[in-house]
């Protein structure tokens, strides 16, 4: 186990730390060759259902980037096998889900299922990190919020419009709260799940909830998500992370969360001042400034510590994922400049 006091974990309970501790999300991932090199021999299910290679692959980028927690190597999407929807991921499409929900006859046609039992490959892969990270850094579980994960299985994969989920919350909103309140469920003891086998951190990627307007984040999604975050175990820290979600960050802050994520739209400081000083925030560089040079990096990493102002509670990450044409120096200058012009 990582020591409690490890930067990473104190600065989820905003307290002071040595330095602003740093990862990065989608860190482990296509544009490092080792994760490239396994990809050729196996699909990305298989290296999910593969705990060792899943461990392996988790430990890779926090030995190559230096950086203050591990994320374990899996994804959002996995709970929707179990429940019954067919999932692939196509090499030009991404995630393809064969089965659609329309209707509330759909969704009380979800599978319920226990996530020991039908994910057990996630937990052992969560055991095989703690064991390899050795209490090194803390170990970051996650699951997708309600709303990115039913935007999934409503569209059938991914989506620019969100045109038929929208089309249910305003056509059925019944069949949505149905569908929502399952989802809450399945994500509160997935992820419960994973801090039995050792998750010293949970974040909840909402990564899509940006398409909404506020009126429809407080009325359709806000609930959910504060339910699922409501029922996870107390003591872990809960990072609540969403994108494009700018205009209306006090009312995801309203649906919990020790640390809220934000990307790279909103400058830190006036992010912080909305969602209020008692919360954790984490960001927010722009991934695409990881393509500039190392000196530019340097100078946009100073910019977001200057805005952080050494205020407790600050993790460094960027506003969204890692891009995979992302070059790896650069993620690793990006967090020695973080530790570097943080070291206080
Ligand atoms: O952060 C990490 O390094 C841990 C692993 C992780 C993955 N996906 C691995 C992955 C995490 C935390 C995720 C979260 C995830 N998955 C999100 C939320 C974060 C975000 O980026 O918004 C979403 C929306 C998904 C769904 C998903 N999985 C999509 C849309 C795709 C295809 C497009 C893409 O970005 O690759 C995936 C596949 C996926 N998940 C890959 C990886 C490494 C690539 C698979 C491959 O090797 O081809």
């Amino acid at each position: 186990m990582a020591d409690a006091n490890h930067p990473f974990l104190a600065a989820c309970r905003r307290e002071k730390t040595p330095y602003t501790p740093v990862w990065l999300m989608r860190q482990a991932g296509r544009y490092m060759e080792e994760y490239r090199k396994l990809r050729a021999e196996f699909s990305f299910l298989e290296l999910c259902k593969r705990p060792d290679l899943a461990a392996e692959i988790t430990v890779t980028p926090v030995e190559k980037l230096g950086v203050d927690a591990a994320i374990l190597f899996a994804d959002i999407l996995l709970v929707l096998e179990p429940m019954g929807l067919g999932l692939e991921y196509s090499k030009d499409d991404g995630p393809v889900i064969r089965a659609q929900i329309r209707s509330r006859t759909d969704v009380e046609e979800l599978n319920e299922f226990e996530p020991e039992k039908e994910l057990p490959f996630v937990f052992e892969a969560v055991r095989k990190c703690r064991a390899a990270l050795n209490g090194k850094v803390p170990l970051i579980g996650f699951a997708g919020a309600p709303f990115t994960l039913a935007s999934y299985i409503v569209e059938g994969g991914g989506s620019r419009n969100y045109l038929k989920t929208k089309k249910l919350i305003y056509s059925d909103p019944g069949a949505w709260k149905a569908l929502m309140e399952r989802l809450a469920s399945i994500v509160a003891r997935y992820l419960n799940a994973q801090i039995a086998a050792g998750a010293e951190a949970v974040q909840l990627f909402d990564s899509w909830a940006g398409c909404l307007s506020p009126g429809d984040y407080q009325k359709y999604v806000l609930p959910y998500t504060r339910a699922a975050i409501a029922g996870i175990t107390p003591g872990t820290p809960v990072i609540n992370f969403s994108t494009g979600t700018a205009g209306m960050l006090k009312i995801v802050r309203a649906a919990g969360g020790d640390v809220i994520g934000v990307d790279w739209r909103v400058n830190l400081d006036e992010a912080w001042d909305v969602i209020g000083r008692d919360v954790g925030i984490q960001g927010n560089l722009d991934p695409t400034a990881l393509f500039a040079k190392p000196k530019e990096i340097r100078s946009r990493v100073e910019e977001i510590l200057t805005r952080a102002a050494g205020r407790p509670g600050h993790i460094f990450n960027l506003g969204h994922g890692v891009l995979p044409e992302t070059p790896v120096e650069n993620a690793v200058a990006m967090v020695k400049a973080v530790h570097d012009l943080s070291a206080r």
